[in-house]
């Protein structure tokens, strides 16, 4: 990170970007959400749902949501004031950000909480997971559930580590970490699938992955593997037009939007392949819900020779993974704070954190204490989860789009994204036409107006 390319800081180089915003995405949405959304939904249709709005809606939004960014220059409501502005549109725009902001902090407290299990299972992986009946593994899981306190203990110390790092300002440290966390974090759930093929049941995961029955594809299919392509890819959530904002001249957006695709997409897809063949082998439920991941690979590490290492070094990743992600999260609402409201960096990112870590003391008692709790049918877990990665997301994912194709000057768009000719037209008419009408249809097929 220098400072010495115009008024905003920029990255070093041009890995930097990319490199960042795979932190961003690369994070629990691959590793512990992917896999017990698939498994909860069915498996291939859910994967073939999500793999299709990736493709349609994911990946051209996210580089829409750069290209605003970077064109922008500034915290998410700055960024879309001035967008706004230069197109003569409505303020209201402003909107996009501030449902940015909003969604972070609300994503941040849940995510914060399950970033606590994952350091207790980092912990527990270091004393090493002793071999028992597969249902032990279950009742651990069950027994975090159920304490209080350690689940606030660990989310404090989560919140406290992501604070720390976005008090330093968007650090070199954060670029240069992710250079070797994130090449370990791919090839150790390369080695998990291997072992998977070997001492698991591999082919029984690629069935229920990748079974091609789209049959199966109902409402709520649609909806969670919407939902999920932009928590994913950290969309709509200000985090991308914020990171887009350091983001150098040089670069290309497409290219570099559709590798930061591929990896995240890769990541997830491993992780599914690694804990179904366990799941499979060990004739456990599919469908467990969120405990899965903390349920099924200490099985197999408790199993496999050294796996008293493997499982230690996978957990310590699935951490950073986590934190690179809520840094992204923390960021985006921090920025505007200081530079909107004037607030020293401190100020800002202790005012925010704290907000963020209440919310996440109450996510934290929601699973024992007020467990009773509850809105619409959901706990205050799901209601978070449903509210952000179902409503907001999509909704500013919506709004990004029609900004970017209807409201903003064409030629704009078109020097900005740096796409020529047909590749842009291809990339501009999915984002006008495409984008808008798959979130507006599967938002309508949800209320049962269609469908
Ligand atoms: N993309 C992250 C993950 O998959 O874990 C979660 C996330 C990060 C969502 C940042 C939204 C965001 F702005
Ligand atoms: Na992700």
């Amino acid at each position: 990170m220098t400072s010495s390319q115009g008024p905003r800081a920029h990255w070093s180089s041009r890995w930097a970007f990319f490199l960042v915003t795979v932190g961003s995405a690369v994070g629990l949405g691959n590793i512990w959400k992917f896999p017990y959304m698939t498994g909860s939904n069915g498996g291939s249709a859910f994967v073939l749902v999500y793999l299709a709005c990736i493709l349609i809606i994911g990946v051209p939004l996210l580089m829409a949501e750069t290209l605003l960014g970077r064109r922008g220059q500034g915290n998410p409501v700055m960024t879309m004031r001035v967008l706004a502005d230069e197109a003569g549109a409505s303020r209201w725009w402003q909107v996009i950000g501030l449902i940015g902001i909003v969604g972070a902090f609300i994503i941040l407290a849940f995510y914060s909480v399950v970033a606590g299990w994952v350091l207790e299972y980092t912990w527990r992986a270091g004393l090493g997971f002793a071999a028992q009946p597969k249902e032990a593994f279950a009742d651990a899981f069950g027994a975090l559930l159920a304490s209080p306190g350690r689940l606030i203990f660990w989310h404090t110390v989560f919140m406290a580590l992501t604070a720390a790092v976005v008090l330093g300002g968007v650090t070199s440290g954060i670029e240069r970490a992710n250079k070797i966390m994130m090449p370990a974090l791919f090839g150790i759930l390369v080695f998990l699938v291997a072992y998977g093929a070997i001492a698991a049941d591999l082919p029984a995961a690629f069935r229920f992955l990748f079974h091609f029955d789209p049959s199966a594809i109902n409402r709520g299919v649609l909806f969670s593997a919407m939902g999920h392509a932009f928590f994913t890819l950290s969309l709509g959530m200000g985090a991308i037009i914020t990171y887009g904002s350091y983001l150098g001249r040089e670069v290309s957006i497409p290219r570099t939007c559709l590798a930061i695709a591929a990896a995240d997409t890769g990541v997830a897809l491993l992780a599914g392949l690694s804990i179904f063949a366990i799941v499979f082998a060990q004739g456990l439920e599919p469908a467990a819900g969120p405990g899965l991941l903390l349920q099924t690979l200490p099985l197999a590490f408790s199993q496999m020779p050294g796996g008293h290492v493997v499982g230690l070094v996978f957990f310590v990743l699935v951490v950073f993974a986590a934190w690179t992600s809520a840094i992204s999260l923390l960021e985006p609402g921090v920025t505007l704070l200081v530079e909107r409201f004037d607030l020293g960096r401190k100020a800002a990112v202790l005012l925010l954190s704290t907000g963020i870590w209440l919310l996440g003391v109450a996510v934290a008692l929601s699973f024992n204490e007020w467990s009773a709790f509850s809105l619409f049918g959901l706990g205050l877990f799901d209601l978070l989860d449903t509210l952000t990665t179902k409503i907001m997301m999509p909704l500013a994912g919506l709004l990004i789009a029609l900004f970017t194709a209807w409201a903003m000057k064409r030629a704009h768009v078109e020097e900005e994204v740096g796409l020529r000719g047909g590749a842009f037209r291809l990339w501009f008419g999915v984002v006008r036409y495409v984008s808008p009408v798959a979130i507006v249809l599967i938002f309508l097929n949800v209320i049962g107006v269609i469908g």
